[in-house]
């Protein structure tokens, strides 16, 4: 039986939700209930997140957490972070306590511009085409007065509009690649608006022939970069063997940095941190995870985001380890004050500005990396992710809470699987029944 169907966003929800169990749900009241179970009782805020998108049937939740005790440049923070992943909020919280007592982190915005193109097909003679934009560059800036006009009046605009040759990757195809600051906001919207008017005004010729295809932000942003750094004692990083255990961590750096397998894990779990983060405040994953990945290849093999170093010192060492990305990120416009939550992200964070959130959430990536990276080189990684995970196969079993406690202290020394959660529950039930 087919499943299409037309106008189904001029339906009701309750005619969504309809459709949708008649066609999918193997208990159409089970179904209807758990989506209903996810509206918020509050009418205005359903309404709020329903005109989010199209097609709104329910509300799909994540955790929504804080991670406290971050030092950032002398700073103390506490930072919002919405995921679902067990252990990166406790992870978070850990390494932000370890280095407020090292001196924290400090942090840089290295650049802040961003890219726009207007990508256009041109067959005909190039320096007809130099000729065209350098008589017509200055109008480009001009189309756009009004819609640049309140970001001109916060420092930000155009700060450039460049005529690219790009017929050795394409046969005709050359672009505008234009440069912006847009200061607090993400400004893809404000990006995407001037490009049009650019490229209507540049299309806008009798005498050549150029075939506009489209006109977009990029979201590769390697000219809007920030850095965060921890540095201390090699002495100061573990309690024992510190030497031993600073030096298989950079190990595990170089193997990151030789080896993609690795590297796309290693910079995975930076992502854990910066996601969390990028969404918590309302601002656009899809973007920061398209860059950053298009940044860790930036130079033809894919790499670690990360660097460290042990540098010679009397004492033994001093250990730097760092984070490298672009970020671009808005603290107004988008999201970032509709959704009452991200507002309150802003709020916890001290109403950042834009920088500021570049290096927050730059220091929460380098923070999971750290947890990550010393884990793994130390206990291993389960050891930590399967006691977050025991709480979780528990809480699917039993709420009894002296059961709880049994189950929390018998998989105290041994190995968390949940079959074996399973088998142990399912045995002290039967012994009892
Ligand atoms: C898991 O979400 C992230 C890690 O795999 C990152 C890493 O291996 O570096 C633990």
């Amino acid at each position: 039986m087919s499943k299409q169907i037309s106008g189904f966003s001029k339906f009701t929800k309750e005619e969504k939700i309809n459709w949708l169990a008649n066609q999918f749900f193997m208990d159409k009241n089970q179904g209807i209930t758990i989506l209903q179970s996810y509206w918020n009782s509050n009418k205005k805020l359903q309404k709020l997140h329903d005109d989010f998108i199209e097609n709104t049937i329910s509300n799909f939740y994540f955790p929504y957490a804080v991670a406290p005790n971050f030092v950032i440049n002398n700073r103390d923070y506490t930072i919002p972070m919405a995921i679902e992943e067990s252990s990166v909020v406790a992870a978070a919280a850990l390494v932000a306590k370890f280095w407020s007592t090292r001196g924290g982190f400090k942090t840089k915005v290295i650049s802040t511009t961003k890219i726009g193109q207007v990508h256009f097909m041109f067959s005909s003679n190039e320096n007809k085409l130099l000729d065209y934009f350098n008589s017509i560059k200055s109008e480009l800036f001009e189309v756009t007065n009004d819609i640049t006009k309140n970001m001109r009046k916060r420092g930000g605009g155009i700060l450039d509009i460049e005529l690219r040759n790009k017929t050795v990757d394409l046969k005709d195809y050359y672009q505008l690649h234009v440069t912006f600051e847009t200061k607090d906001s993400m400004g893809a919207n404000f990006i995407n608006t001037c490009l049009e008017a650019i490229a209507n005004r540049f299309k806008d010729t009798k005498k050549l022939d150029i075939q506009i295809v489209m006109s977009i932000l990029s979201n590769y942003v390697p000219d809007c970069l920030v850095r965060a750094e921890v540095s201390c004692k090699v002495e100061d990083l573990y309690k024992d063997n510190a030497t031993y255990y600073a030096e298989k961590f950079i190990n595990a750096l170089d193997i990151a940095n030789a080896e993609p397998h690795r590297a796309v894990t290693h910079n995975k779990g930076i992502m854990n941190g910066i996601d969390a983060v990028v969404i918590a405040t309302g601002n656009d994953f899809r973007a920061v995870e398209a860059g950053v990945h298009a940044y860790a290849a930036r130079n033809g093999k894919y790499r670690s985001l990360s660097g460290a170093k042990i540098d010679p010192d009397p004492s033994g060492g001093v250990f730097s380890f760092w984070l490298e990305i672009p970020l671009s990120l808005g603290t107004v416009g988008g999201l970032t004050k509709l959704h009452p939550l991200a507002k309150l992200s802003l709020e916890i964070l001290q109403n950042p500005s834009a920088k500021e959130l570049m290096e927050i959430v730059a220091v929460v990536g380098l923070a999971q990396n750290f947890a990550a990276l010393r884990a793994l080189t130390t206990t291993g990684i389960q050891k930590g992710h399967m006691k977050m995970h025991l709480g979780n196969i528990i809480k699917q079993l039993t709420t009894n809470k002296k059961e709880v406690a049994y189950l929390l202290d018998y998989f105290k020394n041994k190995p968390v699987s949940h079959s074996a959660v399973v088998s142990e529950f399912d045995r002290i039930n039967s012994k009892y029944s």
